[in-house]
């Protein structure tokens, strides 16, 4: 199994650029399900879980190719309709064929996740929804059938705001007999992404990005070339990786509208950012204040980046907390920043971090995607050798992470 071997200690310097985001491109790939033309992505990054869901919607039928940063998918010879669990345990965003497979062609057969590293993740939402639109759902041996002729407009209220179900029925709705109107939709920039890239191959959604989106179905969507955002997640780790060894760079291919949650703490912790629109400066002349962070759904600070700031309190000046408020099992990295010396009390949803002078380079294992992240940057801030085992929960998320960060300065690298 790969490693990643880090020398820390070295401030972050220079120039890097961000790749396309992941959490767009998972849902835009299942997007191709919904029409039998070509549909063309770019921008799209080169990463695990893009490898995953290409398999995935391969298995299904689409014709798949990908040359540099674009991806090619073609929907016209789906042939069957079924999400294995092999495939859907690996990675949760599978259960996004679920919705244009049953808009489509009336019927699919996805695996249940079952459970993740960061706690229990259920997908009732997406089954509820797709119920009121009128399909009709049972499971069995552990996979969820999805039945419906036609699927008709809905009202769907959402009682947690959740991305991945306003994805799933945003996409079953576009093609649906008559409008749905979701309520309490999840309002990230990944979503109004994915709703200008269906807009494009026909459909008729107005509000996404807000609390209410409207779709009106329409009978048939066509192709189209889609130009994935900037991933915002990945932006925020580089600020972070900078800020925490006192570093000084540049993001390229970045958003930095869709930055605001982080950037305003990253700010708080005394670093200096000058943003344009796809550019991103960050300095950090001193040694980081703690910051209070909670979590919460988009426009609020995202979860996604909650184990990163962990590795910087656990570095900063003073004492914060950390509240996570989206999911409930999601500090198994403090038990890893423990290692490196970093002092970090849980209780329930939330951990109180005293910041310490130095950590020191230790064998810590990565448990998911973002505890992933949060060891790095502790491991490049950490003095000595840090060695993260387990790296393939980076690869899914991180496009060439020790290569980008040996561009900044960093002594990193992989091993087998
Ligand atoms: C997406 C992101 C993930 C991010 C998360 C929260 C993708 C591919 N993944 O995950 O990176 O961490 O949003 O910003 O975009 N819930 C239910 N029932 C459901 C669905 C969700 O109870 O049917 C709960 C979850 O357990 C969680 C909350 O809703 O507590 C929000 O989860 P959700 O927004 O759905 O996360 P994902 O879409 O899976």
């Amino acid at each position: 199994m790969q490693k990643l071997a880090i020398e820390g200690g070295t401030p972050l310097r220079g120039d890097v650029c961000i790749s396309g985001a992941k959490n767009a491109a998972l849902p835009m790939m299942c997007a191709s399900l919904l029409t039998s033309d070509v549909l063309k992505l770019n921008n799209m990054p080169n990463l695990h879980d893009i490898s995953t869901m290409r398999k995935l919607l391969e298995q299904i039928g689409v014709t798949i190719s990908v040359q540099g940063d674009e991806m090619l998918l073609h929907g016209a010879n789906v042939n069957k309709l079924e999400a294995p669990y092999d495939l859907v345990k690996t990675m949760r965003a599978s259960i996004l064929v679920l919705g244009p497979l049953v808009a489509r062609f009336g019927e699919a057969r996805v695996s249940l996740p079952g459970g993740c590293a960061i706690g229990s993740r259920p997908v009732d939402i997406h089954i509820r929804g797709l119920q009121a639109m009128g399909a009709t759902v049972y499971i069995e041996h552990g996979y969820i059938h999805a039945q419906a002729k036609r699927l008709t407009g809905a009202r769907i209220l959402f009682d947690i705001v959740s991305v991945t179900s306003t994805e799933n029925l945003m996409m079953a709705a576009v093609l649906a007999d008559g409008v749905t109107i979701l309520e309490n939709a999840a309002r990230e920039p990944e979503i109004l992404d994915l709703a200008q890239c269906l807009n494009a191959m026909g459909a008729k959604i107005e509000g996404a990005g807000s609390h209410t989106i409207t779709i009106t179905g329409v009978e048939r969507l066509h192709g189209t070339t889609h130009h994935i955002i900037p991933d915002r997640i990945e932006s925020g780790t580089f600020l972070v990786a900078a800020a925490a060894t006192g570093g000084n760079i540049v993001l390229h291919n970045t958003r930095t509208d869709i930055l605001d949650a982080v950037s305003e703490k990253l700010t708080e912790a005394g670093a200096q950012i000058r943003s344009s629109h796809d550019t991103m400066h960050l300095h950090m002349p001193e040694r980081p204040r703690s910051v209070n962070v909670r979590t919460a759904p988009y426009p609020a600070f995202p979860t996604d980046m909650q184990a990163q700031f962990m590795a910087l309190n656990a570095i900063a000046d003073n004492s914060a907390m950390i509240i996570e408020t989206i999911f409930e099992n999601r500090f198994m990295h403090v038990q890893e920043l423990r290692r490196l010396g970093a002092k970090i009390d849980v209780e329930g949803n939330t951990a109180m971090i005293r910041g310490v002078d130095r950590l020191e380079g230790a064998t810590v294992m990565a448990t998911d995607l973002r505890a992933s992240a949060c060891l790095v940057i502790a491991g490049l801030v950490a003095q000595g050798k840090t060695t993260i085992e387990r790296i393939y929960h980076l690869d899914r998320g991180y496009e060439h992470i020790e290569t980008k960060l040996s561009q900044l300065g960093a002594n990193i690298t992989r091993t087998q």
